[in-house]
C-alpha cells in the first residue's frame, strides 16, 4: 500500500496562487517521487477545476467537504457528485474545523460518508481528541468513539482513508510524541477491524503540524500510512520534503 500524502489547502490563495502552487509541485518533484507515494491536494472548491487542469492524473484532487444531500435547494453547498464530476477522487469529511466552526457531529459525518461513497468518492474522515481530552487520558477512547460513530455501516469503505488529527496539534506547531501517535494509530486499526469486514486497505494518515523536520519520524511509524498536511502543503518545497521524509 503506497503512502498517501494529502495537502489540505483550507481557505487560502487566489486562483492564480493555486495554479502556481500546483505547477511548483510538478516542477520541484524529483523524478520518481510522484510514483513512490500517492499525492492528493485539496484546494478550495472554486480552484479545483483549475488545479485539476494543471496536475497530471497521477496526482489526486480532493474536496475539503461536501453536502450530505445529493442535490437540490441547499444554498451554498457543494455535492459529492459535483466533486466527482470535476475530477476529484477524495473528499475530506469531519475535519475538526468543520466540527468546531460548523457544528458537524459524528452522525452528520457518517451521513456525508454515505453520500460521498455513493457518488464514487473516497472519504478522508478526520478524528482526533482535544487538548482537554488528551490531558484527561481520554485520547484513545475519544478517537475510538469517533471512529465507531462517524463511519456508516453497510457502505463499501474498503478504500477510504482515516486521518488522525489531534485538535491541539492542528496549526500549532505541536505534535504528539511518536509513541502517542503509534498508540492511537494501532487503536484506530483495531477499531476498524472490529467495525468493518474489509478494513485492511484503509489508510490511516497522521495530521497536525506535519513539517519536513518531523515527517520521517512520524510518517514511518507502524500503522501510519501517510499524512494530511495543512500549513506546510501551501509551500510546494515543504510538501514535497514531507513526502520524501515519508517514503525516502
Ligand atoms: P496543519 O493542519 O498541518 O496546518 O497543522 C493539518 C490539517 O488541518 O489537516
Amino acid at each position: 500500500m503506497k503512502k498517501l500524502i494529502a495537502g489540505n489547502w483550507k481557505m487560502n490563495g487566489t486562483l492564480g496562487e493555486a495554479g502556481i502552487l500546483a505547477r511548483n509541485l510538478l516542477d520541484l518533484a524529483d523524478p520518481g517521487l510522484l510514483e513512490r507515494a500517492e499525492f492528493c491536494v485539496c484546494p478550495p472548491f472554486v480552484h479545483i477545476a483549475a488545479v485539476r487542469g494543471v496536475l497530471p492524473a497521477s496526482v489526486a484532487i480532493g474536496g475539503q467537504d461536501c453536502a450530505e444531500q445529493e442535490k437540490g435547494a441547499y444554498t451554498g453547498d457543494v455535492s459529492a457528485a459535483m466533486l466527482k464530476d470535476i475530477g476529484c477522487r477524495y473528499v475530506i469529511l469531519g475535519h475538526s474545523e468543520r466540527r468546531q466552526y460548523h457544528g458537524e457531529t459524528d452522525d452528520l459525518v457518517a451521513r456525508k460518508v454515505t453520500t460521498a461513497v455513493a457518488a464514487g468518492l473516497l472519504p478522508i474522515v478526520c478524528v482526533g481528541e482535544s487538548l482537554g481530552e488528551r490531558e484527561e487520558g481520554q485520547a484513545e477512547s475519544v478517537v475510538r468513539a469517533q471512529i465507531a460513530a462517524s463511519l456508516p455501516m453497510g457502505s463499501n469503505l474498503s478504500n477510504m482513508v482515516i486521518a488522525y488529527e489531534p485538535v491541539w496539534a492542528i496549526g500549532t506547531g505541536k505534535t504528539p510524541t511518536p509513541g502517542d501517535v503509534a498508540t492511537i494509530h494501532a487503536a484506530i486499526r483495531g477499531a476498524l477491524q472490529e467495525k468493518l469486514d474489509n478494513s485492511g486497505s484503509i489508510r490511516i494518515l497522521y495530521g497536525g503540524s506535519v513539517k519536513p523536520e518531523n515527517a520521517a519520524e512520524l510518517l514511518t511509524l507502524p500503522h501510519v500510512d501517510g499524512a494530511l498536511v495543512g500549513g506546510a502543503s501551501l509551500k510546494a518545497d515543504q510538501f514535497l520534503a514531507i513526502a520524501r521524509g515519508a517514503v525516502g
